[in-house]
């Protein structure tokens, strides 16, 4: 027996965030199949003190009653929340919170990768040699779309907003444009040469890339719908790092089938791990597994970050990433 918080992983996390775990908490990492299935969650809501899940958890409506439960506390192993109902949380007085900031430099360098990738056929490239395509250089096979000044909108100027648009400023020469819903002060937009526009529809309209970089579900559900998606340049394209049901997925794989839009990068689907079929056979959209965060020491950073805010909780004080 310990007096330690009991605490529960729903997936895996890296050696060295578990090992710290281990220091504070009474720990146990479910192995089983992912995401962990409803009646694991059932079982842990009454053993743990709090339980650490990820994008991937599909929560019971029992979690929140804490009344009945030993779990207080969910630190989620992630910046997006959506897949947890905080209005619940809020009013069942479930603790909830989330690990930002550490994870903002991974998840701009994957979208400038996305965007890289989709203009410069990076990944089609690759694919061609691996196919035995290649037969030699020539001057017209492979022709990209050119990078460096093209004009970058970005609907979203939180911190990974707001890091991608450093990114394409001060490395690819970029005039950035964005949309966000509460203005941004004029000091942080003029040093990232960034203008903020009125409208999602000026954004789309203005930009060679789009790159999005909002929270998902509730309103942002479908913000890229066929009429937006109409509404960009015919050579312009899409790039997704935030949450797959920000745009219709199956009306994006149609303007990418008929050439509305130029092309793709895309990180993060609806429907995950499900991939429209149509997206898989395209081959002007590039397709990454949910990789925005996925570097061993951001990974690291945010298992000691949940670990922060546990610690944070069970000693009584206000958690610092706090979302309910
Ligand atoms: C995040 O942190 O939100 C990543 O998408 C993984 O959940």
């Amino acid at each position: 027996m310990t007096d330690k918080p009991r605490i529960l992983l729903t997936t895996p996390w890296p050696r060295r965030a578990i090992e710290a775990m281990r220091e504070h908490f009474d720990l146990d990492v479910h192995e089983g199949p992912l995401p962990m299935p409803e009646d694991r969650w059932l079982d842990a809501l009454q053993a743990y003190d709090g339980i650490a899940p990820t994008v991937i958890d599909r929560l019971p409506p029992q979690a929140y009653e804490t009344v009945q439960n030993r779990t207080k506390v969910l630190g989620n192993f992630g910046v997006g929340y959506n897949h947890i109902d905080i209005a619940a949380a809020k009013s069942g007085g479930l603790g909830v919170s989330n690990t930002p900031g550490v994870l903002t430099d991974a998840t701009a360098d994957q979208a400038m990768g996305l965007l890289l990738a989709a203009a410069r056929g990076i990944s089609r490239g690759d694919w061609h040699i691996r196919a035995g395509e290649w037969r030699g250089w020539n001057p017209i096979d492979l022709l990209g779309t050119h990078v460096t000044g093209a004009t970058l909108g970005i609907i979203g100027f939180g911190r990974i907003g707001q890091a991608m648009a450093k990114r394409a400023h001060f490395g690819f020469d970029m005039p950035v444009v964005f949309h966000n819903r509460s203005r941004i002060d004029p000091k942080v937009t003029a040093a990232l040469g960034a203008r903020q526009l009125d409208s999602i529809e000026a954004v789309l309209g203005a930009s060679d890339f789009v790159s999005l970089h909002c929270p998902g579900g509730g309103e942002n559900r479908h913000l890229i719908n066929a009429t937006r998606l109409a509404a960009m340049k015919p050579t312009a394209f899409l790039i997704n790092t935030a949450r797959g049901d920000v745009v219709d997925e199956t009306a994006m794989a149609e303007a990418l089938r008929t050439g509305q839009i130029a092309g793709a990068g895309l990180d993060v689907f609806e429907d995950e791990p499900k991939v429209h079929p149509d997206l898989t056979s395209l081959k002007n959209c590039v397709l990454n597994p949910h990789l925005g965060s996925a570097t061993e020491a951001t990974r690291t950073e945010m298992g000691l970050l949940v670990m922060a805010n546990l610690q944070a909780f069970f000693k009584g004080d206000p958690m610092p990433n706090a979302v309910a």
